[in-house]
């Protein structure tokens, strides 16, 4: 998607040049493999953007804390795909399904150590902020982690408490990473929380995006399995919306296609997309999706740079929102 932008381009530049030892193979070529899968590069790509916003020119002492970002990433994602049972990952197996769990932990574990050692490659006087903000963020998106999973086992979350669940697994990575941009640009404290703002507006509708292809996606562009959300219970905004919605004869579908155990999985995404359909889900969606958008617009026109500076950020975030991927 952004590999052909020249920031796109200095990151994977930046990753294909890592050298690994070789042994133990087993620790090492899953952290090489995911790394090397086609993966859109959004969040570092974001942190430099977050840079240049606030006028930084050197972009060389910006792109270790993209790295570190683009790591935490993926260690999120191995780690992820274990804990959804996704078979499919950027159009290729899984790191967990190619080798095993025990070697998906530890690779994963080992990348996000790599994150910390990138960021410790930032300008000294910029740390002490970046780690700040990392560690937060880090945690944060633990925590939304293990809210999506305690979620799969309940069967009535709220239209809040999922908001508040992505917020933490999805959008403060892209909120943190404009503002770790902005911390190696000097910006002050009030910029930093508008681009922050931003960023995780964004970021809420980034994964309602996300939870809509996880449905409707064409499955040789969105590269992971459609319907991996139904066949885990995921509560996404669409799950939710329809247990609003539902009543009558609908109502009894949906309790017999969560309760039964012997449905296959083919049939239970068809059945569940069906549902979706004749309550028009999609189209809710597609709303709430909007009211996230406009937010981080809103946040974007307050922040004291010129409007031609902003146009970068404004173009990705409308290519995010269109994206198949
Ligand atoms: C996937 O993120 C995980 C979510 C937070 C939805 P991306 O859609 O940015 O994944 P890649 O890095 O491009 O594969
Ligand atoms: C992932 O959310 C968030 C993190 C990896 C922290 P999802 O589980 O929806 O992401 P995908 O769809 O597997 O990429
Ligand atoms: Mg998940
Ligand atoms: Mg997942
Ligand atoms: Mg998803």
């Amino acid at each position: 998607m952004f590999e052909q932008h020249p920031y796109g381009k200095l990151i994977s530049e930046y990753i294909q040049n890592e050298k690994y030892p070789v042994q133990p193979a087993d620790l090492y070529n899953p952290i090489k493999y995911i790394l090397s899968l086609s993966g859109k590069r959004i969040r570092p790509m974001l942190v430099l953007m977050g840079a240049r916003l606030f006028g930084k020119e050197d972009l060389k002492e910006v792109v270790p804390a993209g790295i570190a970002i683009e790591y935490f990433h993926n260690f999120s994602l191995i780690h992820d795909d274990i804990m959804d049972r996704a078979p499919l990952r950027r159009g290729q197996a899984t790191v967990h399904q190619k080798w095993n769990d025990n070697v998906a932990i530890l690779s994963g574990d080992a990348l996000l150590v790599k994150a910390y050692q990138e960021l410790g490659k930032s300008p000294a006087d910029r740390i002490p902020s970046l780690l700040q903000v990392f560690n937060k963020i880090a945690l944060e998106v633990c925590e939304g982690q293990q809210l999506d999973m305690d979620f799969e086992k309940i069967d009535h979350v709220s239209e809040d408490e999922y908001l508040n669940m992505i917020r933490l697994k999805t959008s403060v990575l892209l909120g943190g990473a404009l503002q770790m941009g902005a911390i190696l640009a000097y910006a002050d404290e009030k910029q930093q929380q508008l681009i922050y703002d931003f960023g995780v507006n964004l970021g809420i509708a980034f994964q309602l995006q996300d939870d809509y292809l996880d449905v409707y996606g064409d499955p040789s562009a969105f590269g992971k399995q459609v319907g991996g959300d139904i066949l885990c219970n995921k509560k996404t905004y669409l799950r939710i919306k329809t247990e609003q919605l539902i009543d009558g004869e609908a109502r009894a579908e949906f309790d017999d296609l969560l309760s039964s155990d012997t449905i296959e999985d083919g049939e239970k995404v068809s059945r569940m997309k069906n549902l979706y359909a004749k309550f028009q889900v999609d189209r809710y969606a597609e709303d709430i999706k909007l009211r996230y958008t406009d937010l981080a617009y809103n946040k974007l026109e307050q922040i004291s740079v010129s409007e031609p500076q902003k146009a970068e950020l404004r173009k990705l975030a409308d290519t995010l929102m269109h994206r198949t991927r």
